[in-house]
């Protein structure tokens, strides 16, 4: 596991943005794996300024969502496909198919959940997948307690989730108590994963994912059973990082040849 310790999340941005442009540039059949939330808006800033440049294309690339909240109606704006469509597809160049995220709205979500690993599978799997972590140590939503072998499934949100994500809502009642989410074992078999952690907030989370035990209890801990991922965390998300000075050396001395 590489640990990058930044100035903020905006040099984050630019970095993994850098690594995707070069990913697109060298893939045309590319699949992005994208989160939602506040940790990745500063990689999509990064991805609109490229491409206004002109120096990206994701013509050719697909992505898929890592999760969705269940019980929202369709075009919500809270919905995680209108957060992509807002925060990722707009500005980009996209085909209009190639976002996927689950089914929530179908009868039979197992059926549905079902079919969005075989979507995910029929794309070749994920190339790049972009991760937050929750307070309590969660990816996608794998809460606390998620088998680290799970698939995509109906998973609830734990209180301090729901608590966490009424921000984006008018109160915490309307947060929804159901979500779909990839499962911790289809997290990792992305090819790369990156895990973006801001703030102070995540300190205690990303030390125990980080420099913890694995364990179901942090589910984010898995990551360090998957042989290519890269962290990127500003300096009060690593304030909980007992190796953080051996971080910041590795960084520092990284061989020019060695990308991410
Ligand atoms: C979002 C997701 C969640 C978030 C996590 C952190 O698709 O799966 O795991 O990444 O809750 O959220 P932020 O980035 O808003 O702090």
């Amino acid at each position: 596991m590489e640990v990058v310790i930044l100035d903020d999340p905006a040099a984050a941005g630019g970095l993994v943005g850098g690594a995707i442009a070069s990913l697109a540039a060298a893939t045309p059949a590319l699949v992005l794996g994208l989160a939602t939330g506040s940790s990745p808006l500063p990689v999509y800033a990064d991805l609109r300024r490229r491409r206004a440049e002109g120096s990206l294309s994701l013509a050719t690339a697909r992505a898929f969502l890592l999760d969705e909240y269940v019980g929202l109606p369709p075009g919500h704006p809270q919905s995680y496909r209108t957060y992509v469509a807002r925060e990722f597809e707009a500005g980009l160049d996209l085909a209009d198919d190639a976002v996927q995220g689950p089914d929530v709205q179908a009868a039979d979500l197992p059926a549905a959940c079902a079919a969005y690993e075989a979507a995910i599978d029929a794309a070749g799997g994920v190339d790049l997948q972009l991760l937050g972590i929750g307070a309590d140590g969660h990816i996608g939503f794998n809460e606390p307690g998620s088998s680290l072998g799970s698939r995509t499934r109906l998973k609830t949100l734990g209180e301090q989730t729901r608590r966490d994500n009424a921000r984006f809502f008018a109160s915490a009642d309307e947060v929804p108590r159901h979500v779909v989410t990839q499962g911790v074992a289809t997290i990792l078999q992305a090819r790369h994963i990156v895990l973006l952690a801001f703030g102070e907030a995540k300190a205690g989370a990303l030390a125990a994912a980080v420099e913890g035990p694995v364990t179901a209890m942090i589910p984010a801990s898995a990551l360090q059973l998957h042989p290519h991922v890269t962290v990127f965390v500003d300096e009060p998300a690593a304030s909980g990082l007992r190796l953080a000075p051996y971080y910041r050396e590795t960084w520092a001395a990284k061989p020019t040849w060695q990308s991410l």
